[in-house]
């Protein structure tokens, strides 16, 4: 569903995502870990327009995306950054009328900010939300606008342990939808829970990509998840 082939980003001298190529199926939950600074984010912002790559191509169905694919690809940031003036109520309905998102998308939404708590505070405005609320509110928007490919850029930090299942299940169902998912995360517990497969980052390069299992045969002995990424990244 989702082809990436050589994407490379430089900031100055600073090589931050370096051909990097992998491909994605919908129904299918990739991880991408890495250490600090291997290029996670860069890779988000390029994936989802924000950032203009140097080079590489970005295919959906196999047609070549151009910069306007907000609608195909959608990233939920590392920092979550809310319309200050906006209710989070307003923020659904802004999303559901930039989606076109046909009539009844209400109850939807209204699920959804159910699920994330976020009832309670739906006539509240953006500047006055707590930082997982904000999190929560962008979680709520691009969840409902139902793009087929979601980016999500460590989500789990800054989520009450409520949240943090809520979030999980979210990404479940998704994937049972048919949705094609990217998760950038250091918890590599949830990784291992959440991901069909990983791919291992470091200074912009794919060191490793497979399932959890596979990655864990080549490691040598019996390895725990976290044995296998600090001996690759090494
Ligand atoms: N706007 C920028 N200007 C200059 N260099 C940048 C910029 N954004 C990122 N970089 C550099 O690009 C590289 C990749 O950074 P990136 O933020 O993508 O890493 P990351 O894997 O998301 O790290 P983290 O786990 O800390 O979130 C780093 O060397 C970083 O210093
Ligand atoms: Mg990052």
């Amino acid at each position: 569903m989702l082809r990436v082939e050589g994407l490379t980003k430089r900031f100055g001298r600073t090589i931050a995502i370096d051909r990097l190529s992998f491909a994605l199926q919908g129904g299918e939950v990739l991880g991408l870990l890495g250490p600090n600074g291997a290029g996670k984010t860069t890779t988000f912002l390029c994936l989802s327009g924000l950032l203009r790559a140097d080079a590489g191509a970005i295919f959906f169905n196999d047609l070549r995306l151009g910069p306007e694919r907000g609608r195909t690809i959608a990233l939920i940031p590392e920092t979550p950054e809310v319309y200050a003036m906006l209710t989070v109520w307003e923020h659904l309905a802004f999303v559901a009328r930039s989606a076109e998102l046909a009539p009844g998308w209400e109850e939807r939404a209204e699920e959804l900010l159910e699920r994330l708590e976020l009832s309670a505070v739906r006539d509240a405005l953006g500047q006055s939300l707590s930082k997982g609320m904000r999190q929560k509110t962008l979680i709520a928007a691009t969840v409902l606008a139902e793009a087929p490919v979601l980016l999500f850029d460590e989500p789990m930090i800054g989520l009450d342990p409520k949240g943090q299942r809520e979030l999980r299940e979210l990404i479940v169902e998704l994937r049972a939808a048919g949705t094609a998912i990217v998760i950038s995360t250091h918890l590599l517990e949830s990784a291992e829970a959440l991901c069909d497969r990983l791919v291992i980052l470091k200074n912009g390069t794919a060191l490793a990509s497979g399932a959890v299992s596979e990655l864990r045969q080549r490691a040598t002995g019996d390895r725990t998840l976290e044995d296998v990424f600090l001996e690759i990244t090494a």
